[in-house]
């Protein structure tokens, strides 16, 4: 999307602002651009957003593009850390998109109460996502949802979760989905083998370094690759 009224999400914020129909509030964080609130407000899917950013750039790009779109009634943008930028309530649905897991983590670590406040979060990692199914299940979430979701050669998980304040042992590797395995979702099995080849791709790289770390490296690429291969098998 550019600076234009015209409005089209990529296949990854499309399947996020489809979840978000009927809800009443959103708060999108890290929104860079604003794409996903101003797409909302535009078709009517909820009443009103918030769309917050750390950084100062994407805040006044965010403002610039909102009132292009005349939705500064409806959008508020806010610059902040996290989960900080909002109020506990102020949002029925929290959407993080488009960061590292760990970075996703650290956002609902540092305030859990406006996440569990939430009737929805949804999360959608670059990466370490299993480092926020671990975050969800030991603070009391739910996961209600995950899919997987092919850009160009990339396939990213999103994750839809709402608190239950049921604390749960997070047991065994998390690195992919139940809801995915359960559902043999269509992206799974390339997903898990892109996940092999990276893993492969690794252990041939550090082939013939003998350091402890290397090995132990190689070690745990083994593990992982075994597991993925195992994982394989309940999709197809
Ligand atoms: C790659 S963009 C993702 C934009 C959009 N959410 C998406 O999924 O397409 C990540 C955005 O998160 C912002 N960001 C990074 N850390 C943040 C934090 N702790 N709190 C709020 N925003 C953050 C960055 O400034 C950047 O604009």
């Amino acid at each position: 999307m550019g600076d234009t009224k015209e409005l089209k999400l990529s296949p990854r914020l499309e399947i996020i602002a489809e979840s978000i129909r009927g809800y009443d509030s959103v708060a999108d964080i890290g929104s860079d651009h604003a794409y996903l609130p101003i797409f909302l407000i535009k078709n009517k899917y909820v009443k009103n957003a918030v769309a917050t950013d750390i950084n100062i750039g994407p805040v006044k790009i965010s403002k610039k593009r909102i009132k292009i779109h005349g939705f500064e009634s409806k959008i508020t943008v806010r610059r902040g850390n996290g989960l900080e930028a909002i109020r506990p309530g102020e949002a029925e649905v929290i959407v993080i998109a488009g960061m590292g897991g760990i970075l996703i983590r650290d956002i609902l670590d540092a305030n859990s109460g406006t996440a569990e406040s939430a009737k929805l979060l949804i999360l959608q990692p670059m990466r370490d996502s299993d480092k926020i199914r671990k975050w969800l299940f030991e603070h009391g979430f739910d996961i209600i949802d995950e899919e997987l979701v092919k850009e160009q050669d990339k396939i990213y998980e999103v994750i839809w979760a709402k608190s239950i304040g049921k604390v749960r042992e997070a047991k065994g590797l998390l690195l992919i989905g139940d809801k995915i395995i359960q559902k043999k979702h269509p992206l799974a099995a390339e997903y898990i083998n892109k996940k092999i080849s990276g893993l492969e791709k690794v252990i041939a790289d550090l082939e013939g370094m003998y350091s402890k770390n290397c090995r132990e490296r190689v070690e745990e690429c083994k593990e992982l690759t075994d597991f993925y291969r195992e994982v394989l098998q309940w999709v197809q």
